[in-house]
């Protein structure tokens, strides 16, 4: 199973529709996906989904569910692990059990593809979360405190985790120049004070269908699948299948505890 893990250091950038619309496409493409709701206090990705939810993880941690009791099939052909809305406790979770979730999860077997859409933020909850992951999408805005907050978000990721390998995503760009201007600005300062190159996927380009689905309940990648948010979003997930295998997610766990531990 592939882990991809989707944050950002500023709020509301579009994180949960990036990674909605990434795992039904991945569905929609033979994939078998989960997506985990890693917005743990504040979830919506139920919402796009149009998934009802009784469950969350924080049933699993008191001892009340199994994990594949709290898994609800989305009528999209993804299956979704719910977080829960305005849940404190959920929040709060400790770097452990994080990682006890992340690994329940990618030892699942019959599944390709682990989304994990994490909440806004450099939190111990989201580094832990996108540290686990084997592909991470770092998504940015055009405008400055977006690029601030990317940026202290890779020092962080490079200065706790000792992550590298992270795939700059710009997104509600206008145009795909845009998208790749915005990178070669952000790695020209990550360059040069971090010594640190940052890979780039692709831009995801502004569209209202984003805003439509969310009103429907149906994802733009399935209510709007000319428009320009699906189009990106198939670029997305062609380049998520085709990058290589990075370690095996256990593997990966191991490094992120003992990093964890200095
Ligand atoms: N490509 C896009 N084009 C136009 N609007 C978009 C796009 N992506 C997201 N939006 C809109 O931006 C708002 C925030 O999106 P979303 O909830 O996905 O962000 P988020 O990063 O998950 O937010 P949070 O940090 O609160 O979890 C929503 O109203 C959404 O419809
Ligand atoms: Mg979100």
């Amino acid at each position: 199973m592939k882990v991809i893990g989707i944050t950002s250091g500023k709020g509301g950038v579009g994180k949960t529709t990036v990674a909605v619309n990434l795992a039904v496409e991945l569905a929609k493409s033979g994939k078998k996906v989960v997506l985990l709701d890693g917005d743990l206090g504040l979830s919506n990705a139920q919402i796009l989904l149009n998934a009802r939810v009784q469950y969350s993880y924080g049933h699993v941690l008191t001892g009340e569910k199994t994990l594949e009791d709290i898994m609800v099939e989305s009528e999209f052909g993804v299956t979704l692990v719910p977080g829960s809305s305005g849940s404190s406790v959920l929040s709060r979770l400790s770097r452990l059990q994080l990682l006890g979730l992340i690994h329940a999860l990618s030892s699942l077997n019959d599944y390709d593809f682990l989304v994990v859409d994490t909440a806004a933020g450099i939190s111990d909850n989201v580094t832990v979360l996108f540290g686990a992951c084997d592909l991470k999408l770092l998504l940015i805005q055009n405008e400055p405190s977006s690029i601030a907050d990317a940026y202290a978000t890779v020092k962080v990721l490079q200065q706790e985790f000792n992550l590298s390998d992270i795939l700059l995503t710009p997104v509600q760009v206008s145009s795909q120049q845009e998208a790749s201007n915005i990178h070669e600005r952000i790695n020209r300062v990550t360059e040069q004070f971090l010594d640190l190159s940052l890979r780039f996927s692709t831009g995801i380009r502004s569209d209202r269908a984003a805003l439509e689905s969310a009103r429907v309940g149906v994802p733009a990648v399935i209510n709007s699948p000319e428009g320009k948010l699906a189009q990106d979003i198939t670029r997305l997930a062609q380049i998520v299948i085709s990058q290589e295998p990075g370690e095996p997610a256990d593997s990966g766990l191991k490094i992120s505890i003992g990093n964890a531990s200095n």
